[in-house]
């Protein structure tokens, strides 16, 4: 019901909050992804009121906020471990003795955002471990808490689910409910969400732009480069990377995947390291959150978080994550179009020696024959023909904005299915990326009549007798290749003209285009 009701542009509180076609929360906000300062990585539940008003002072001294890095957020562990007596959430009076609405003040005066952390269950994170007390959860709160952070001027939240209970399902309508209050308080907050905390990795298994403006796509992550993990606790950068790079299609301005905060100056990983964290974050269109005490940084610190190439390839307008190009385990290259017709390259050397990578202008969608690369991290200019190649360190990303030529990429044509009867379905089937031995793909429910469809089916095969590995947004009663997948409770009604999407991956190689897709309603 809410989601017809945004569906149709209804004024909510002052606020117009609208879903554009692909399902995407437009609230405003996150136009380009976030950039600024989280105290979780460094100081975990060890914060005070002094130590974010110094951060926030760092931040403007050191010049990082004129770069962009804007929202100071504070995480876990600010609250009074209870409620007051008309249930309202108040700053912990001991480590915010001025409370939240002067601190938000302070944040606002030095021209800097704040943000918060709170959590859709009974127990934030630290509660859920034993290491603060309390249970002060947004659960059954959210429109009162909501009030309160419009209230105190917040422009950041950050809402974590730390807990092992809820289906992916339960999540979706329990996200939306706090982005249903945030919008109803008509203040434009960007909306953070976490999935995975304690919890089955759902932040990958779905594309949540139409619930929120970020969301965080693995566990936490750790100062390490590789952990081993695929998506488990914790996570180093190429195990991250791993996990968000098959999800670029997701984002836009308004959404993005999240990778976490970064760990640049916190030790733990080589200056190469960290600068390929930075390099890959920035060409993923990530948040770019720092998570280091700004107060006493090293000069390759600095230089890192204030590279300005790499910041402006990130913040580019038409907000776009870098899509794979190749990758053969070793050498990966990403590729990211950018606003005025260049292209951004990251060459990422995930090998353990120094190694030469290339690709070349047509693999990255331009056509002619001569390009300037200018390299982000030198800012040297070369030019080319078409070539596109450097020796890259293990563990190293050489970034190039690549100008000249003509832009040829190409966009996805989606496969169109037969129309049903005013007031039945389309289904429209897109493939979001292949490698090789699976692929992941995405599935348009469309209304093409006038009023609104109660339930749908979509049902296929899939040509290369493939089976399904995960789906989303959906509920899958077929046996092995030949899916049939119904709404869930959630996404069901889809109002005239309107769409819903569900998504999957499947393991094995072959042809990526199912045959048959046909879309019922009841
Ligand atoms: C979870 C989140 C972290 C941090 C902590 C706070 O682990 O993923 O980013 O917010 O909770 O307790």
């Amino acid at each position: 019901m809410v989601r017809t009701l945004l569906a149709a542009g209804i004024l909510v509180g002052g606020l117009i909050v609208l879903e554009d076609q692909a399902g995407a929360l437009d609230n405003g906000v996150a136009r380009t992804p976030p950039m600024g300062w989280n105290s979780w990585n460094t100081f975990g539940c060890n914060i005070n009121e002094t130590l974010i008003k110094q951060m926030a002072d760092a931040i403007v001294n050191s010049g990082l906020r004129d770069l962009g890095y804007k929202y100071v957020v504070v995480d876990d562990c600010w609250f009074d471990p209870t409620r007051d007596s008309a249930g309202n959430l108040r700053g912990n009076p001991s480590r915010f003795p001025g409370g939240m609405k002067a601190l938000g003040d302070y944040l606002h005066a030095k021209g800097l955002k704040f943000g918060i952390y709170q959590v859709p269950v009974d127990k934030t994170c630290a509660q859920y471990f034993g290491s603060y007390p309390g249970a002060t959860g947004s659960q059954g709160h959210e429109v009162q808490d909501a009030k309160q952070f419009a209230a105190w001027g917040v422009d950041y939240l950050k809402y974590d689910w730390c807990s092992p209970s809820g289906t992916i399902d339960d999540q979706v309508r329990t996200f939306a409910k706090m982005r249903d209050a945030l919008a109803a308080t008509g203040r434009p907050i960007v909306y953070s969400i976490n999935p995975n905390s304690i919890h089955a990795k759902t932040g990958p298994q779905r594309n949540w732009g139409d619930v929120a403006n970020l969301w965080r796509t693995t566990e936490d992550i750790t100062n390490k480069w590789n952990t081993g993990q695929t998506n488990g606790y914790p996570m180093g950068i190429q195990n991250i990377v791993d996990v968000t790079v098959p999800l670029a299609s997701y984002a836009k301005p308004g959404a993005f995947n999240d990778p976490d905060m970064m760990e640049i100056g916190r030790g733990g990983m080589t200056d190469t390291e960290m600068r390929s964290h930075f390099a890959l974050w920035a060409i993923m269109a990530s948040p770019l959150i720092a998570g280091n005490d700004l107060r006493s940084m090293d000069p390759a610190t600095t230089t890192i978080l204030k590279n300005q190439s790499l910041i402006a390839i990130n913040q580019d307008p038409l907000g776009l994550q870098a899509r794979q190009v190749s990758n053969d385990g070793t050498r990966r290259v990403l590729a990211k179009k950018l606003g005025n017709g260049d292209v951004a390259v990251a060459l990422f050397n995930q090998g353990a020696s120094t190694t030469t990578i290339s690709t070349t202008a047509s693999a990255i969608g331009l056509t002619g024959d001569s390009f300037t690369l200018r390299d982000a991290w030198t800012n040297t200019v070369s030019s080319s023909t078409g070539t596109i190649s450097a020796a890259v360190p293990s563990h190293g990303t050489v970034v190039y904005r690549v100008s000249g030529g003509t832009s040829s990429t190409p966009t996805p044509t989606p496969t169109p299915t037969p129309s049903g009867p005013p007031n039945g379905c389309t289904a429209t089937y897109r493939l979001v990326n292949d490698w090789g031995t699976g692929f992941q793909s995405e599935v348009t429910v469309s209304n093409p009549g006038p009023s609104a469809i109660d339930g749908w089916t979509v049902k296929m095969t899939l040509a290369g007798g493939q089976t399904i590995t995960s789906l989303w947004n959906g509920v899958n009663t077929g046996t092995s290749g030949a899916i049939a997948v119904k709404n869930t409770p959630y996404n069901g009604t889809i109002a005239g003209s309107g769409s819903a999407t569900f998504g999957f991956t499947a393991n094995g190689s072959g042809s990526t285009t199912p045959t048959g897709i046909t879309c019922t309603t009841p």
